[in-house]
């Protein structure tokens, strides 16, 4: 019996509910709570309607607020929390969990609402802690984070001795029509996008201007579209526990749609996170912002096409060059039809699924907190496979240096 709470009802949290559902040997028992608990209900009404059971239980959190997400742990009793809410929720969750002697398991490093910076430090500094109480915390359990340090744990098993180069790519060629929309949260992905880019090169890490580095690739299964150098939190944990790795570099592609329309909300000031006086309130521009653009949540039914997001590593076995390139290709109206939601929701949704099920099933455990290439990959990569998420891997011998930049 393994009952599991579920925090954040927005897309990522519509295909984790969803995915854990179709699994009632391991989940059997699936409680949804979010700020809105209307969302949740709509959830589990759906998902009632596709498993023919009512499975899914509802409850209304304020997730920022300790001691009650201590209450609802107390009433509930679950064996885990999978927080698929924002980054700004990480520690008052883990918290949480501290208090109650349950695991945790997230999707996105935290951030404090403030100051748009993430990094692992404020997560790894609860290692004591959570070793001390004998629980598990399973950090950035999604497609980039998480996938993406699978497929590399799993390079490291089986292609290399020695890893030396990683480039992670994701490219999303879905089009839903609008002018300018967000995938997920569009708050976290304009701080995101906004950022100094940065990646890692002998042991330092390089800024760049944002968006100042480019090349042209040729995604399988989509074709070539422009990608951008980005800072990604999965390089700071790869960069700790990929021995002797040289460099890592984050790749995403945006159209041309999207980045005009960045520049103009740049230039006018609508991405600030600093408070502005507006009719005698304190407003943020990005959260109004963020109020006048399309729910991701109801991109799904609109969006066409598909997503890449894969990692190419280059470096030796038995003294000889290897290059391998891991991918995965997801359809988003595929994706909508099983989940109600796109490609972005079900590709971080699934690895939170099955991250869980790891933990649930004692195939990852271990009392302290953890990056997903700490574990033994094979039954993650299996899982990827049997629940929505087939991957390629193949030799590679692109140089992405030696790629055009338009
Ligand atoms: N690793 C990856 O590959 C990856 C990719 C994409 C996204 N992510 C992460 O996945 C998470 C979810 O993304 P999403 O696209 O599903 O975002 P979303 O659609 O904005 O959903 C977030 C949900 O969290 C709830 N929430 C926010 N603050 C809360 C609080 N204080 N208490 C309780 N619930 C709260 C919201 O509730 P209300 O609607 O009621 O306000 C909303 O339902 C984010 O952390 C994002 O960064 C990871």
């Amino acid at each position: 019996m393994s009952r599991v709470l579920i925090i954040g009802a927005g897309g990522v949290g519509r295909v984790v509910t969803h995915k854990c559902a179709q699994l009632p040997d391991v989940f059997s028992d699936i409680w949804l709570a979010s700020r809105t608990v209307s969302k949740c209900e709509q959830i589990a009404s759906e998902i009632a309607s596709k498993v023919s059971d009512n499975r899914i239980k509802t409850a209304q959190v304020d997730a920022d607020n300790v001691p009650e997400l201590v209450a609802l742990i107390r009433k509930i009793k679950p064996k885990m929390i999978i927080n698929v809410a924002l980054p700004y929720q990480d520690l008052t969750i883990m918290d949480a969990c501290l208090e109650s002697g349950i695991h945790y398991l997230d999707t996105a490093n935290y951030e404090p609402l403030d100051e748009a910076k993430f990094e692992y430090s404020w997560q790894w500094a609860y290692q004591e802690r959570f070793k001390a109480a004998g629980i598990t915390a399973l950090l950035g359990s999604g497609f980039d984070p998480g996938v993406t340090n699978v497929f590399t744990a799993y390079a490291l098993k089986h292609h290399f001795d020695q890893i030396d180069t990683i480039d992670i790519l994701d490219c999303n060629a879905g089009d839903h029509g609008y002018a300018f929309a967000t995938n997920f949260n569009p708050e976290i992905n304009i701080r995101e996008v906004t950022a100094n880019g940065r990646y890692f090169e002998n042991g330092q890490w390089i800024e760049t201007q944002p968006m100042a580095v480019s090349r042209l690739f040729d995604f399988p299964q989509i074709g070539p579209r422009k990608m951008f150098l980005l800072y990604h939190e999965e390089m700071e944990s790869l960069a700790r526990h990929i021995p002797g790795v040289k460099r890592m570099r984050f790749w995403m592609t945006f159209s041309e749609s999207y980045l005009k329309h960045l520049e103009v909300f740049q230039n006018i000031g609508l991405d600030s996170i600093e408070p502005i006086e507006f009719q005698g309130q304190q407003i943020v521009p990005l959260q109004f912002l963020k109020a006048l653009l399309p729910d991701p949540a109801t991109l799904g039914p609109r969006t066409k096409g598909k997503t890449n997001i894969g990692c190419i590593i280059k470096g030796t076995k038995d003294n000889k060059p290897v290059s391998r390139y891991i991918y995965n290709v997801s359809d988003h109206e595929v994706c909508f039809k099983e989940t109600n939601a796109q490609g972005v929701s079900y590709t971080t949704g699934v690895p939170a699924m099955i991250g869980a099920k790891m933990m649930l099933e004692e195939k990852w455990s271990g009392a302290g907190v953890w990056n997903m290439e700490q574990f033994d990959p094979d039954p993650f990569m299996a899982d990827l496979k049997q629940y929505g998420l087939p991957w390629n891997d193949v030799e590679c011998d692109i140089d992405i240096d030696g790629l055009p930049t338009e």
